[in-house]
């Protein structure tokens, strides 16, 4: 059942605190900074030369989060959507790993581009939620992200916990391919223990639904990010869109320029994500929005330079910025199932879509 809450996806959303407990569960040490990851033996990885993530959807959003984990220590890295990998067909080498990330490991997409990368001669690894799924039988490897089952259409418990696990394993890869373990760990560890903690304060005490009702009648949506904050970004417009049936967009906070800043008018708010990845930039690309006429919510921690800038605030904790962008996808999550909501929408079986996509 929905446990006491009105749907699925609110329910999944507070199980967070636990399924990031799982997730992490026995696989770090903070004290030693050791990963154990499963059944991977130590130097596992340590010929890896490249990896190529493919996903769709969400899970391409937390593919997009590790490649730049990975590139980050020093292995180089790209994230694919798995219906582009056979027209793409990017080269792979036999010391090329291929991750596929998918909650169900059913996607038909990420099946065919696991497929492909496997006859191609790569190695694979699935990050998924379900033991016994397809892309756990075809990849050579699975890492188990133990979420526990997900009945809303639209992913949330899921995506924090792949985005956790690849942040992790791109932590090992680094570790064995280059043989020494990567800077940020040591601030990383310590962090990610916290995290099921933080997040559960930052659910009870969140403003999103309040945001949510101060902003129902705008034309558009957008959420800005850098770094790790501009997959967050995108997946927080991916929610949005999805269960309000509004127009959402996610840009990399220095594209707004580029472009989309013609869309801007006090009618689009404007979610900018502050991960402590050069926030003064996003903070300058805010206020241009702001000059606009847009409303700016800054989400970023209480002491902020951006809580005095921007028009309101969805606080997330001081945290490793390796993390940051995963804080303020709760409060993301929250922001679109309130308005969902205030909107009457299904919200747990938005109109067109599916859970699980068995079709190209
Ligand atoms: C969005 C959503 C979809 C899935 C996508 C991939 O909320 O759930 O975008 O992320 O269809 O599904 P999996 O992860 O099962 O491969």
């Amino acid at each position: 059942g929905k446990g006491g809450y009105d749907h699925f996806m609110l329910k999944e959303i507070h199980e967070q605190p636990t399924s990031l407990s799982q997730a992490i569960e026995g696989r770090i040490d903070p004290a030693d900074g050791h990963l154990s990851l499963d059944g991977f033996e130590p130097d596992t990885f340590e010929s890896v030369e490249d990896v190529q993530l493919v996903a769709c959807g969400t899970s391409y959003h937390a593919a997009l989060y590790g490649s730049l984990a990975l590139n980050r220590a020093g292995v180089p890295a790209t994230a694919l959507l798995a219906n582009e990998y056979s027209v793409t067909s990017p080269p792979v080498s036999e010391d090329t790993l291929v991750i596929a990330v998918s909650q169900s490991g059913e996607t038909a997409d990420t099946l065919n581009a696991l497929r492909q990368a496997d006859e191609r001669g790569a190695d694979t690894l699935t990050v998924t939620n379900v033991v016994g799924s397809t892309a756990a039988r075809v990849a050579d490897d699975s890492l188990f992200i133990r979420a526990g089952p997900e009945i809303g259409v639209a992913a949330t418990k899921t995506f924090s916990s792949q985005a956790v696990m690849v942040t992790l394993l791109a932590q090992r890869i680094a570790d064995d391919a280059r043989g020494d373990p990567p800077a940020d760990l040591e601030s990383l560890l310590p962090d990610l223990s916290r995290m099921p903690d933080e997040i559960d304060t930052l659910l009870e005490t969140s403003d999103a639904d309040a945001i949510a009702r101060e902003y129902i009648d705008s034309q558009a949506y957008f959420f800005i990010g850098r770094g790790l904050g501009f997959p967050v970004a995108l997946e927080g417009a991916l929610k949005f869109k999805e269960i309000t049936y509004e127009h959402a967009e996610g840009f990399a906070s220095g594209e707004l320029k580029h472009g989309p800043l013609a869309l801007v008018t006090p009618e689009t708010p404007v979610f900018a994500i502050f991960t402590g990845e050069e926030d003064e930039k996003t903070l300058k690309n805010a206020e241009e929005t702001q000059t606009r006429g847009a409303p700016v919510i800054a989400i970023c921690p209480d002491d902020h330079r951006a809580v005095e800038v921007a028009d309101d605030h969805l606080e997330i904790p001081e945290t490793d910025s390796n993390l940051a962008g995963l804080h303020a996808n709760v409060q993301l999550q929250l922001v679109s199932y309130y308005a969902a909501d205030l909107l009457g929408r299904p919200i747990d079986k938005p109109r067109n879509l599916a859970k699980s996509v068995t079709v190209e």
